[in-house]
């Protein structure tokens, strides 16, 4: 047997003292070893939400070293700094501290566009996240509550990005802010008032900036942080739901325990995420404001477009066909329909999806068994549907680029992508249940197990939360 080094020894025994001596002022260590013991199952997309976790720390890091220099005032000032094409001309002190950090802040520019596509990666990341949940059925009782948290950070995430790029007051940030505040006057009875009372005034409005700035980096952030909180902690309570597989069931939980192999693999993914977001920073432009000039409220310019997530808005702005309402002296004007009505409804049905399910199909049960999309073809073809109709609204929001790409009219462009909004769900999602119902057939012919049919209402007891499922180590 091999003694160990005296020096090791010594260190193990400092780290006992050390925890020891802690855990006699917190008293953690009962629960830090239920939790590090946790048993999680391991699938790669499972990997996703923690893509979006991740994200959201690089997101903070570096939106904490902007917040250094960043300064989101509307005082107007003549830049003076190293981009000479801007030199002597009139800006606001929001503008120029932007170019600042682009061209004069130490580490600055990276840090800007690792903020960037790190925003675009955390929605990316929570939308394929909620694809996972939505198409597994993971959101299926217990996890209801949890899905709504899940829905409430998708949105929460979606105003913050936009109130971060909102917040620069270049040509482009100005031309969204306006698009935001007609959407708010279009508002009935409460229009004006509410953009008023945001803007601080008529558009532009002294105060817009100043107010996003804190909603951008306190307000929703704080917000955000709380809800990953519950978010998570209602993982850990109601445990993790798995694949059917060799040992696993609706009572059990087959995985990895958390400490060690788990905790590593996420770290590793950490490191991954943060390492491919600082490489996209330093290696691929984004957001050259530089390009775009102060925000003149007099001009708008061609091809612009909002980041990735906000397109299917922008899209159905340009989509609709610009009805608007009239009655009893009152009007409901065109950027309503398709700007807060189609946003009101996309979230109501996502927030309320779990009970229309339910509802629809009388299954109440608990479910900790995720379905495969070909299980449950009805809901498999109208999520697909749902992905290609926001899809065509997000292609849409480049109806200009692509006219003048191919050469076309805008008009005839518009026209397209408004026959394809109707279009492709209907196809899509007659496609989606035909390849369901094929790759059933296969299993069957495989003689591999016939999906479970979705179970009729039955009165039983509720073995939803986690401790009624004991853990187990991998099986197979
Ligand atoms: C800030 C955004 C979000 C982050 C960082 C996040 C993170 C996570 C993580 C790390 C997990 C465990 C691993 C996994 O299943 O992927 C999880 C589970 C879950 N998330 Fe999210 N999530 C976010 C948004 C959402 C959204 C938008 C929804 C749906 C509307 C959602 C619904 C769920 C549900 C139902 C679970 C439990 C899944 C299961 O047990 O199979 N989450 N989330």
């Amino acid at each position: 047997m091999t003694r160990r080094p005296r020096l090791l020894r010594g260190d193990r025994m400092l780290t006992r003292r050390g925890a020891t001596w802690l855990d006699n002022r917190l008293g953690g260590a009962r629960f830090l070893r239920t939790a590090l013991g946790k048993v999680f199952p391991d699938h790669w997309s499972f990997m996703i939400g923690e893509i979006a976790l991740y994200s959201f720390v690089v997101l903070v890091l570096t939106g904490t070293y902007l917040t250094f220099f960043f300064d989101a005032s509307t005082r107007t000032v003549t830049y003076s700094g190293s981009y000479a094409p801007l030199r002597g001309v009139e800006m606001t002190e929001a503008y120029r501290s932007a170019l600042d950090l682009s061209f004069d802040v130490r580490a600055g520019l990276v840090m800007r566009q690792i903020h960037h596509w790190a925003a675009l990666l955390f929605l990316a990341a929570i939308v394929v996240h909620l694809m996972r949940v939505f198409f597994t059925g993971a959101f299926r009782r217990p996890r209801e509550l949890n899905w709504m948290v899940g829905v409430t950070l998708l949105i929460l995430s979606i105003f913050n990005g936009f109130a971060g790029y909102s917040l620069l007051d270049d040509q482009l940030s100005g031309t969204g802010l306006r698009i935001a505040y007609s959407i708010t006057l279009s508002i009935p009875l409460a229009g004006t008032w509410l953009a008023s009372l945001l803007f601080g005034g008529e558009f532009p409005g002294p105060d817009i900036l100043s107010r996003l700035y804190v909603i951008h980096i306190l307000l929703i952030p704080a917000a955000i942080v709380a809800l990953l909180g519950v978010h998570l902690a209602l993982v850990v309570r109601q445990k993790h739901t798995q694949f059917a597989g060799p040992g696993r069931r609706e009572d059990n939980v087959v995985g990895e325990r958390v400490w060690p192999s788990f905790a590593f693999k996420s770290i590793g993914l950490m490191f991954l995420t943060a390492g491919v977001l600082a490489a996209m920073g330093g290696l691929a432009q984004i957001n050259p404001i530089w390009l775009y000039g102060p925000f003149e409220p007099a001009e708008v310019s061609a091809a612009s477009q909002p980041d990735w997530y906000m397109g299917w808005l922008d899209g159905a702005l340009r989509l609709w066909p610009g009805w608007e309402l009239r009655a009893f002296g009152y009007e409901v004007p065109a950027p309503f329909f398709p700007a807060v009505l189609l946003a009101g409804v996309t979230f109501a049905l996502l927030y309320l999806w779990p009970f229309l399910e339910a509802h629809r199909t009388g299954d109440r049960e608990p479910h900790h068994l995720l379905d495969r999309p070909r299980d449950r073809p009805v809901r498999t073809a109208l999520g697909v549907a749902t992905v290609s109709f926001y899809a065509v609204l997000t292609a849409s929001a480049a109806s200009d680029v692509t006219a003048t790409t191919f050469q076309v009219s805008v008009n005839a462009v518009l026209r397209a992508f408004r026959a394809a909004a109707i279009v492709l769900p209907v196809l899509s999602g007659i496609v989606t249940v035909r390849l369901c119902r094929e790759l059933q057939a296969r299993d069957v012919a495989r003689g591999l197990p016939v999906p479970r049919p979705v179970e009729p209402p039955k009165r039983s007891r509720d073995r939803s939360r986690g401790q009624a499922r004991p853990e187990a180590t991998p099986v197979d």
